[in-house]
């Protein structure tokens, strides 16, 4: 059985996904901590106002660079869990955090940064490929060190990519379809994907494995969503196809960040995220926890409809 009230520290907490870490490590009732970058004279004010909340929601907030090492240590000496949530720039940043954790000695699990496809299972064109090259670097640091950990392949996350393929916040006549647009995605909220992960930290069955979340109301093309998108606001969107042939001159002439753009959409819309087969071996996240109830994708454009979220772009 999962431990229910396990200290989780959250590095990243203030960032796109952090937030959804934070909200769920609290909902499912864990002493939560956040390990955040120090406030200084020229922080922007939201990021003093997430603070003030953090700390209404009972959040223990530490300030510290990751550079600074001893404070890292006495920071994980009081909790049990840690899950990164660092942004890509940032991935091999996390070998500090390995470093931290081997001499804190006392942390029962680690959750690298990820959050997409697996970095050992999905081959992708070069810049995408150099991201799962990081993911890979930091699986074997905390292998080699020991360090408990669970990895979690999260797919796309459901608000990101649903603002950018249908933009719910506008009323545009036209969509973008990404070659044909038969491929399947999986696109897994946000919320689910941060409670999938903070049920798994705590999850002895999760122990030193991988989690996909690929739940089967998730699992969907281009196409199928925009119908599903044209039926629920009753408009019709005229579609505008860009071939794959340009999709992937697109990662091999757009400067840095694009390319890694147009390479990630090449992965994902273009050779699909099914393609990667799972095994009974392989932990599936709705799987191992069918008691939740994830939002499918259906559901989450009617929530799309009435206050679509508001994701902001990665860094990369
Ligand atoms: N599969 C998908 O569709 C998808 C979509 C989005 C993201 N992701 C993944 O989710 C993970 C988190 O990405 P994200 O977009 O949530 O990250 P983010 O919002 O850009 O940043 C997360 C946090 O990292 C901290 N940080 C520490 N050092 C930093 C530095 N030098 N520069 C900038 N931030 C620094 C910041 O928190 P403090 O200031 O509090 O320290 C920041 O708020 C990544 O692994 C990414 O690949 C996946």
């Amino acid at each position: 059985m999962a431990c229910e009230k396990s200290k989780i520290l959250i590095i990243g907490a203030t960032g796109y996904l952090g937030k959804y870490m934070v909200k769920a490590s609290v909902s499912l009732g864990h002493p939560t901590y956040a390990y955040t970058r120090p406030i200084k004279p020229n922080t922007d004010p939201s990021k003093l106002e997430l603070h003030k909340e953090y700390e209404a929601m009972g959040l223990t907030i530490f300030q510290g660079e990751l550079d600074e090492h001893e404070k890292l240590v006495a920071a994980l000496g009081q909790v049990d869990v840690v899950v990164s949530t660092l942004p890509v720039p940032q991935h091999l940043q996390q070998l500090k955090i390995i470093n931290a954790i081997k001499d804190a000695g006392n942390i029962k699990r680690f959750i690298p940064s990820e959050f997409g496809d697996d970095p050992e299972r999905a081959s992708a064109l070069p810049p995408f490929e150099a991201l799962h090259e990081n993911r890979r670097v930091i699986r074997r640091a905390a292998e080699a060190a020991g360090i408990p950990y669970t990895c979690v392949c999260a797919n796309s996350c459901a608000a990101y990519f649903v603002d950018y393929l249908l933009h719910p916040r506008e009323e545009r006549e036209e969509v973008v379809v990404h070659g044909t647009g038969e491929a399947k995605a999986v696109l897994n909220y946000e919320e689910d994907i941060a409670t999938y992960t903070i049920k798994a930290a705590t999850d002895p069955r999760a122990a030193n494995r991988v989690l996909t979340c690929r739940p089967q109301g998730n699992i969907i093309s281009q196409l199928d969503l925009i119908s599903c998108w044209e039926k629920k606001t009753g408009r019709t969107l005229r579609r505008i196809h860009i071939p794959e042939h340009e999709i992937l001159k697109h990662s091999e002439t757009l400067p840095h960040p694009d390319n890694v753009r147009a390479a990630i959409i090449y992965s994902l819309f273009i050779k699909g995220q099914m393609r990667i087969e799972l095994t009974a071996n392989d932990l599936e996240a709705s799987e191992l926890y069918p008691d939740y109830k994830y939002t499918p994708i259906d559901k989450f454009l009617d929530i799309c409809l009435v206050d679509p979220p508001k994701p902001k772009l990665a860094t990369f």
